[in-house]
């Protein structure tokens, strides 16, 4: 490996920045060049890319976003994209390419390597559905964010004692509401993976806790749910609580870096490289128990990760 090219690719998520810092800092001391690939797999098909150098990824661990930007390509996703892209990658001497972005990007990853570009992905979603992985580069800063908005929520909600539907991120996925949930003391959490009844699940927990003299409540829905304003509506009509709506949207994409995120962004970046350096590739970084380790991408796409039910039960119980 003398040359390898770095790219995020998908919805962008704070801590990327730090991984592309870590990716910049193992290469170059192991004598290995970095080139930037500008807008994700768009970018590498039209050969959009710049060096980078020790000093490019200076301040830039505690930025959200991106500084390569980012893009969804559906061009990327036809034999006639993944092959134009390999030309870019034979035209720029890049002998592997690093990839960070969600299971969508994963893909494209095992494409590109199947045509010959040796490619490892780092999982990078707030959403933290990417199955091979406990975690991915994104979602503390996510539930951090989450958190946060819902405690100012609260404030308005206690002195009107009202309800707050709170709709969060989460396209297929409700890791962000049952940990934000939990984390805000929710009444309710609504996430797509578990069914759920608008009278069990809300109404009549919010009556029993009515009767125990609580007067406001946060109901925390996961986006790919698809009924936040149908769940709103519904207790409106019901128990007579005035109830708002608020969706949080992309405010969640965006922010400081925790340091969880710094730190996990920095080890799969560092630990990436370390894996094409010895040319070891068609690989995605995966956190289990705490520490990194990787899988064979078709292996890693293919496995399965439940929501914690353990979790979801705690919620309800103690959130009574
Ligand atoms: O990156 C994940 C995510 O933020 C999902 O939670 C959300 O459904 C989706 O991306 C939104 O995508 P876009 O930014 O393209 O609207």
């Amino acid at each position: 490996m003398k040359r390898i090219g770095v790219l995020t690719s998908g919805g962008d998520a704070p801590g990327m920045n730090a991984a592309i810092r870590a990716v910049v800092r193992t290469a170059i001391p192991k004598g290995i060049e970095v080139v930037g690939v500008l807008k994700g797999y768009q970018g590498l098909m039209s050969n959009k890319m710049h060096p980078l150098k020790l000093r490019s990824v200076c301040d830039i661990i505690q930025r959200g976003g991106t500084i390569l930007y980012s893009a969804r390509s559906k061009k990327f996703n036809s034999p006639e994209g993944v092959q134009k892209a390999v030309e870019v990658c034979h035209k720029n001497n890049l002998d592997g390419l690093i990839v960070i972005g969600g299971d969508g990007s994963f893909r494209g990853a095992r494409d590109l390597t199947l045509a010959g570009i040796p490619c490892v992905a780092i999982p990078a979603t707030i959403d933290n559905d990417i199955v091979s992985t406990e975690y991915a580069i994104g979602f503390d800063t996510a539930v951090n964010t989450v958190m946060e908005m819902v405690d100012r929520l609260r404030d308005t909600c206690e002195s009107h004692a009202r309800c707050f539907v709170v709709e969060v991120m989460g396209k297929d996925a409700g890791y962000i509401a049952l940990e934000a949930g939990i984390s805000c003391g929710a009444v309710s959490i609504i996430v797509p993976e578990f069914p759920f009844d608008m009278e069990r699940d809300i109404v009549a927990r919010m009556n029993n806790t009515l009767k125990t003299g609580k007067e406001n409540f946060i109901i925390i829905v996961a986006e790919g749910v698809g009924k936040s304003q149908e769940i709103a509506d519904f207790i409106s009509k019901t128990t007579k609580i005035e109830t708002r709506l608020t969706v949080l949207g992309h405010v969640q994409r965006g922010g400081i870096p925790t340091p969880t995120e710094r730190v996990m962004a920095s080890v799969m970046g560092h630990y990436a490289v370390e894996l094409l350096a010895k040319g070891i590739s068609n690989r995605v970084v995966a956190i289990k128990n705490g520490k990194p380790t990787d899988y064979d991408i078709v292996d890693a796409l293919a496995m399965k990760k439940e929501l914690d039910r353990y979790l979801l039960q705690v919620a309800k119980e103690i959130s009574i």
